[in-house]
């Protein structure tokens, strides 16, 4: 059986981070990468259930993958992550030539099950318990941990890695359909956590970003002790080699002072929050059953600049909730005026079914009403993230370089397709940036790329401790390096500067 791997991943970190692992499994099992679905033997679809938009588009590519299937019917064709989970019998429904559907717990599974399907046995479908379809013990087992090891070979970009110290979410806010994909909330083991760092930084990995849907609600226990993420934090700030640590999601009822004490106090953790706020309007925060009102969310804020004057901190925002009117919008909008946030992602309300919300409340605000106030509070965003990012011009900055920016990342690409790549492939998401794939915005295939000649001037991006975007030109080869880079000019998402 020839193993010619196409993998695609659309949705959060979590699902890039996922992907990875997969790959990894399989890239071990003797399979290779290749860049595009025509040359693949075998074609995974990872994907998100987390707005409507992102099922239409796995759908139409799997429409597109029909005439691949029919042109040569032993392609293997799977639906992995939180689709697999929600959707599986609709998949099968409405695309019969899928041979694999696993859900987001099982993804340990895909080597095996994909033999299977190799030797006629299909579909495969592998899947969790449906919460509160069974005794919670075994809802909760029925998600297995998935956190193989894994090869600085199968990251986009080696010296940066992503660490799931949690799965699921025990939140259920009312529009969200994460907790009934992902299960529920279980934490990993710390030491388990470490030694993966440990190893990750023997590697030669230099940034960790600690990953979990409400990361800073962490907590284990161990010999006889809770350990939440600030112990965490101490624990893994001792590692040798690791330069940065970041955390992402977290919810603002777990924003304590020992946390924010921690990220002051551990000069290897960014000072770079994200704490989605999703709306200004306590009304609308009831109705998300979000737990805070805008008020505790507003004094967290300023919890945040007390202890940690220079953080830098994020949100999301959801424009157009069951009936969110003209008077709880503008309360959104004095939020994000006040709030002085380095950025914010907007989206429109999609109803999820499955979801309180989808069963409560009516779906009753216009798309077009929900397109104005997305472009609103984008237009208000975009001008504070413009005047957060302007003080920076003029100074220097201490960057992480990730290596060639999204347009050089295409000519990467080029250049492997052109055949005069060097002989090492390595793995790069194209076509887009982490930044985008952390919010679940992108759709992105993971591709062999080529090393191009030494010394060539690239145009390069890396990423300040705050979590901002540089953008500079510089030799390929400073991919992984420390450096300070002098800021020349800024936009509202980056910042333009000159090694000096
Ligand atoms: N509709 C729109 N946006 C949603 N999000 C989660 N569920 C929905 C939905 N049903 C947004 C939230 C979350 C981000 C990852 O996606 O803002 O923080
Ligand atoms: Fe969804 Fe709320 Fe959990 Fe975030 S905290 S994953 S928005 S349920």
């Amino acid at each position: 059986m020839s193993r010619r791997l196409y993998i695609q991943t659309v949705g959060c970190q979590m699902n890039v981070l996922d992907s990875e692992l997969v790959a990894a499994q399989l890239l071990q099992a003797g399979y290779e990468l290749v860049d595009s679905p025509r040359r693949a033997d075998t074609i995974l679809l990872n994907t998100c259930s987390v707005r409507q938009h992102a099922e239409d588009k796995i759908y139409s590519a799997l429409g597109r993958l029909k005439h691949f299937k029919d042109r040569r019917p032993d392609r293997i064709i799977g639906v992995l992550g939180c689709m697999a989970q929600k959707d599986r019998q609709q998949i099968l429904r409405r695309a019969p030539h899928v041979d694999l559907i696993v859900g987001p717990g099982q993804l340990s599974r895909v080597p095996a099950l994909l033999e299977r399907v190799a030797a006629g046995e299909r579909p495969q479908i592998e899947v969790s318990l449906d919460r509160g379809a069974d005794d919670p013990a075994r809802v909760r087992r029925s998600f297995v941990q998935f956190d193989p090891l894994r090869t600085a070979q199968a990251r986009p970009i080696p010296h940066q890695a992503m660490v799931r110290i949690m799965f699921g979410c025990d939140k259920l806010c009312s529009y969200c359909i994460v907790p009934s994909v992902r299960g529920p909330e279980q934490s990993r083991p710390a030491e388990e956590i470490a030694a993966e760092v440990r190893r990750l930084a023997d590697e030669g990995c230099l940034e960790v970003t600690l990953l979990g849907q409400t990361v800073n609600s962490y907590r284990v226990r161990s010999g006889g002790r809770m350990i939440r993420l600030a112990d965490l934090l101490y624990r893994l700030h001792e590692i040798e080699g690791i330069r940065r640590l970041k955390f992402v999601t977290n919810h603002p009822r777990h924003m304590t002072d020992t946390l924010l004490q921690a990220v002051r106090d551990l000069p290897k953790v960014s000072p770079y929050l994200h704490v989605p706020a999703q709306s200004g309007s306590n009304r609308i925060l009831r109705r998300m059953r979000r737990g805070y009102t805008v008020e505790t969310y507003r004094e967290m804020l300023a919890r945040i600049r007390q202890t940690i004057p220079q953080a830098a901190v994020t949100s999301d925002f959801i424009v157009g909730f069951c009936g969110e009117t003209e008077e709880d919008f503008q309360q959104t909008v004095d939020l994000v005026r006040d709030a002085r946030l380095k950025n914010s992602f907007i989206f429109k309300y999609s109803p999820r079914p499955g979801t309180k919300a989808a069963e409560l409340y009516a779906d009753d605000v216009p798309d077009e009403v929900k397109r104005r106030r997305n472009n609103e509070l984008l237009a208000l965003q975009n001008a504070i993230s413009l005047a957060d990012n302007q003080p920076f011009v003029g100074r220097p900055v201490e960057i992480l370089v990730e290596g060639p920016s999204k347009v050089g990342r295409k000519l990467d690409h080029k250049a492997a397709t052109a055949g005069r790549a060097g002989a090492m492939p390595t793995l790069a998401w194209a076509c887009a940036t982490p930044e985008e794939a952390r919010h679940g915005q992108t759709s992105l295939a993971m591709t062999p790329t080529g090393a191009a000649p030494e010394g060539e001037i690239v145009q390069l991006v890396g990423r300040t401790v705050c979590d901002r975007i540089v953008v500079f030109d510089g030799p390929r080869e400073l991919a992984g390096r420390i450096l300070p880079v002098r800021i020349e000019a800024a936009d509202a998402c980056t910042l333009f500067g000159r090694i000096q």
